[in-house]
């Protein structure tokens, strides 16, 4: 038995609403690289609303084709960064993907074959304050007089490497995106749509000169800054069989290293998940599972594919094969809870998950196995505590 992690379609909807209204506008474009921040793009763009998708973005050329087999038609697709192949760029022109153009040198190798790509495949990327992929204002500038065709481009993005949470910095790169924007109508007389706002930027409500936001964590229902109340919900459950149940004397040692002795008779029990299924490995003594409402801590070294709780405490015996939610909403782990514990941040924290955790689909929101049972009240004999399927 693998872990699970359970999408709840409910909540995407819900999330992606949200994020549109916020924002004032009816469509986005939806990040999905990285198999959609490791949750799995299969699974993803099946829950994602499609009718407010305008396209599907993309960090590398290989993350095109699993699009492609799922159906995605090439023009819905964004490429985000630059790519320099020759090839590659013969094969994406073919195949007619939308590319992001940000780099000098790009713009030469589209430029110099100007039918392979044409202006209605191109969002011109401009850097509005990160130094990271876009063009520089000068940079573009003197690319742009070279520009070989009579029409504009499909549309312009930015980026935002602050959030409405950092006051004026942000607030300077909002007056950036204005100015950027107004340079583009005014050469060439007509509005360029752009697509600006990720999701902390969709979510602070900012008035930006944009047809379209450009949000990735926020779908799943992470806000990208920890903080309370949160409009979203966490469109995710990772939960783990449990496989088996050690009753031990005090002063037993667990797992390797036996980081954690037993203080007295106590009951461990093993849960199928581990580093190796991207739970880390930071969490060990840190985090917790839910059992039926209740909370089970982790204890000692969290290994590849096992993980142990203590049960002790909990007013009945779990069994094995029952479900223990590790990553949900409270009183499970969330996504920040879990990624500060582990030294880190939730985008790194959602890539970690690994390929053997099973997906599923969860279409209306119902609550969680473990959520649905209600909580014992009194110990249960180990034998009679049956789990309903
Ligand atoms: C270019 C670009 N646009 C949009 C996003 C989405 O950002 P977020 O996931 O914070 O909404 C990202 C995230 O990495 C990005 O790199």
């Amino acid at each position: 038995m693998n872990p699970r992690l359970r999408i709840l379609r409910d909540a995407v909807v819900h999330n992606t609403r949200i994020l549109l209204e916020r924002s004032g506008v009816s469509r986005m474009v939806a990040v999905v690289k990285d198999d959609a921040y490791g949750v799995g793009v299969s699974w993803w763009l099946r829950v994602l609303p499609v009718e407010q998708v305008a396209w599907y973005a993309v960090a590398t050329p290989d993350e095109i084709s699993p699009l492609r087999t799922l159906g995605v038609p090439p023009d819905r697709i964004l490429l985000l960064y630059p790519f320099y192949d020759h090839g590659l760029f013969r094969e994406i022109g073919k195949e007619g993907v939308h590319v992001a153009l940000g780099s000098r040198e790009m713009f030469d190798l589209v430029t110099a074959d100007p039918e392979v790509i044409p202006p209605e495949r191109i969002h011109v990327s401009l850097d509005l304050d990160m130094v990271r992929t876009g063009f520089g204002w000068e940079e573009w500038s003197e690319c742009v007089s070279r520009w070989p065709w009579d029409r504009p481009p499909r549309a312009w993005m930015g980026h935002f490497a602050h959030t409405p949470e950092d006051g004026s910095p942000f607030e300077e790169t909002v007056r950036k995106a204005h100015v950027y924007h107004e340079r583009l109508r005014s050469f060439w007389h007509q509005e360029v749509p752009a697509h600006l706002a990720n999701t902390a930027v969709a979510l602070g409500g900012i008035s930006l000169p944009q047809r379209w936001i450009r949000p990735g964590i926020g779908l799943f229902g992470v806000h990208p800054v920890r903080k309370e109340p949160d409009p979203l919900r966490f469109a995710l459950r990772l939960e783990a069989p449990l496989v088996q149940v050690h009753d031990v004397p005090a002063g037993t040692g667990v797992s390797y290293g036996h980081r954690f002795v037993t203080s007295r008779p106590g009951r461990i029990g093993v849960l199928r998940i581990g580093y190796g299924d991207g739970l880390p490995r930071a969490l060990s003594g840190k985090g917790w599972a839910i059992f039926r409402g209740f909370q089970a801590p982790l204890v000692g070294a969290i290994t590849m594919d096992l993980t142990l709780v203590d049960l002790t405490h909990l007013p009945f015996v779990p069994n094995p094969g029952e479900w223990a939610l590790l990553l949900g909403e409270p009183p499970a782990m969330d996504l920040w809870t879990w990624a500060e514990a582990a030294g880190t941040i939730p985008y790194e924290a959602l890539t970690h998950l690994s390929v053997r955790i099973q997906r599923e689909i969860v279409e209306a929101d119902q609550p969680t196995t473990s959520q649905r049972i209600p909580p014992a009240t009194s110990p249960a004999p180990r034998s009679s505590s049956k789990m309903p399927r």
